[in-house]
C-alpha cells in the first residue's frame, strides 16, 4: 500500500457530516495502512477551475508536439491525474446537492477522467486504466436516500460508481450519513455511518 488519496468537496468545515465521517475512514486505514502516505486533495481549499478552451485543446491532442507546446494548460489536469494513478485507495466524500455531487466534485472528475490517461478507447469499447485501485464513497445527505421513495432520486452513488468504473475502479464500498434534515435521524446519521465505516472491507 503505497498512497491513499483523500478527495473532500464539502464546504461545512466541521459541521460536515461527510468530513466526519471521512476522517474515521482516514483513521481506520492510518491504522491498516500505517505505512502509506495519506494526500487530501481538498476541493474547498483548493478550488479547481471548470475545464476551459486552451485546457481541453491541452488535455484532448493527439498531436504530440502540440501536447508539448499547450503542457502548461495541461499541467493541473496531469498533476491530478498522476495523485490518482499513484494512490491505491481513493475515498471520496460528497455532499448531496440537489441530488447530486457539488459542482467542485463534479471539476475534479472532469480534469482525472481523459482519454489516454484514465482510460482508453479499445475497439468499439473502452478501457479504464486505473484499475486494482479500491474506492470508498463516503456520502451525506439530508434525506433517505440507500432505500425507499427518494432512491431514484439519488444521482452521487450511481454517477460515482459508474464514472469510476469507467476507468476501471470496480471495487467500490460506499458508507452514508443519510437524513441530516429529519431530526430524528440526523441525530443518530453520523454515527450509523462509522458503523458502516467499522464494516468497510480493507
Ligand atoms: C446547496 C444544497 C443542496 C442540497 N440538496 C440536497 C438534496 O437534493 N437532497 C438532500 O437530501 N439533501 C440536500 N442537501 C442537504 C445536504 O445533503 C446535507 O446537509 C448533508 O449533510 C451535506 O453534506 P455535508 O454535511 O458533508 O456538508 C443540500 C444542501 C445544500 C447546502
Amino acid at each position: 500500500m503505497n498512497q491513499i488519496l483523500i478527495v473532500e468537496s464539502s464546504p461545512r468545515g466541521a459541521e460536515s457530516a461527510s468530513r466526519q465521517l471521512t476522517r474515521k475512514v482516514r483513521e481506520r486505514l492510518e491504522v491498516q495502512y500505517s505505512e502509506a502516505k495519506v494526500v487530501i486533495r481538498d476541493l474547498v481549499k483548493d478550488k479547481l477551475p471548470h475545464l476551459d478552451l486552451p485546457t481541453l485543446k491541452a488535455i484532448s491532442t493527439k498531436d504530440p508536439a502540440e501536447a508539448e507546446a499547450l503542457k502548461k494548460d495541461a499541467y493541473r489536469s496531469d498533476q491530478l491525474i498522476d495523485e490518482l494513478m499513484a494512490s491505491d485507495i481513493l475515498v471520496i466524500a460528497s455532499p448531496m446537492w440537489n441530488f447530486g455531487i457539488p459542482s467542485s466534485l463534479k471539476a475534479w472528475i472532469d480534469h482525472v477522467v481523459r482519454a489516454g490517461k484514465t482510460f482508453n478507447y479499445a475497439g468499439t469499447g473502452v478501457e479504464g486504466l486505473a484499475k486494482g485501485k479500491k474506492a470508498i464513497l463516503v456520502l451525506a445527505s439530508g434525506g433517505v436516500f440507500s432505500e425507499g421513495d427518494w432512491k431514484p432520486w439519488d444521482t452521487v452513488e450511481p454517477y460515482l460508481r459508474q464514472i469510476l468504473g469507467f476507468i476501471g475502479i470496480e471495487d467500490v464500498q460506499t458508507v452514508r450519513a443519510e437524513g441530516m434534515n429529519i431530526p430524528p435521524l440526523a441525530i443518530h446519521a453520523v454515527s450509523n455511518g462509522e458503523k458502516a465505516v467499522e464494516a468497510l472491507v480493507i
